[in-house]
């Protein structure tokens, strides 16, 4: 399978990247194609700008030479493993960045049967990326987070569901309290992540 790894972290020598190289060696010794998309490495560019936005729904002009490389990959993608730190309850700023730029009309989704370009009925359009994962550390531990609602529970699992083409919810794999976690504990979670993605 062709798999995209979209990773955002900004140090090379931290527990989140430590995840990511993780999974890209899992995926690679099963024999799957892998493109990763390290958006910090790349120097992927988060921010909307007003003429971004004044395009947003100009399909397929919209598709700028800028983006255009980050939509090819994902469209070639079947299978997608995210893998990223959980920063005030939601994704570090260059990961939403990348969704609100790249997953737009005509890319992640249609409108459908509207009368203006903002109007219509959304219909996904990743249906052919089949299988999704998150895997992610939070500093908080599990019942602060369930207190807070855990919006980056909900939203892999929730919104994944509906914008991917899995029949299942994306795989969810977290590692919350992670500062309190001996080393041993540390390998453990890689240990799993390395035996739920070797399944991919
Ligand atoms: C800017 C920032 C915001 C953070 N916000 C949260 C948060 O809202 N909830 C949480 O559980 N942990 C939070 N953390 C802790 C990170 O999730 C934790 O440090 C990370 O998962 C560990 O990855 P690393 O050691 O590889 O950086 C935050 C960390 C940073 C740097």
């Amino acid at each position: 399978m062709r798999v995209m790894v979209l990773h955002a972290h900004p140090v090379e020598e931290s527990f989140n990247h430590a995840l990511y190289d993780a999974v890209l060696e899992t995926l690679r010794a099963k024999g799957h194609e892998v493109d990763p998309v390290d958006l910090y490495a790349e120097g992927f560019d988060p921010v909307m700008s007003r003429e971004g936005r004044l395009n947003y729904h100009d399909v397929p002009d919209n598709v700028t030479p800028e983006l255009k490389p980050y939509v090819d990959r994902l469209m070639a993608a079947e299978g997608l493993v995210i893998v990223h730190p959980v920063w005030n309850y939601g994704f570090p700023a260059i990961l939403k960045g990348y969704f609100d730029r790249v997953f737009m009309p005509g890319v992640s989704f249609v409108l459908e049967g509207g009368d203006g370009p903002d109007k219509g009925r959304l219909k996904p359009n990743l249906k052919h990326i089949r299988k999704v994962a998150f895997v992610t550390s939070y500093g908080g531990d599990r019942f602060r987070t369930w207190i807070m609602g855990d919006p980056p529970r909900r939203m892999a699992k929730r919104w994944g569901w509906v914008t991917f083409g899995g029949w299942l919810p994306p795989t969810y794999l977290a590692l919350y309290d992670m500062n309190n976690v001996s080393p041993d504990g540390l390998k453990a979670f890689i240990d799993k992540v390395k035996r739920v993605i070797g399944r991919f």
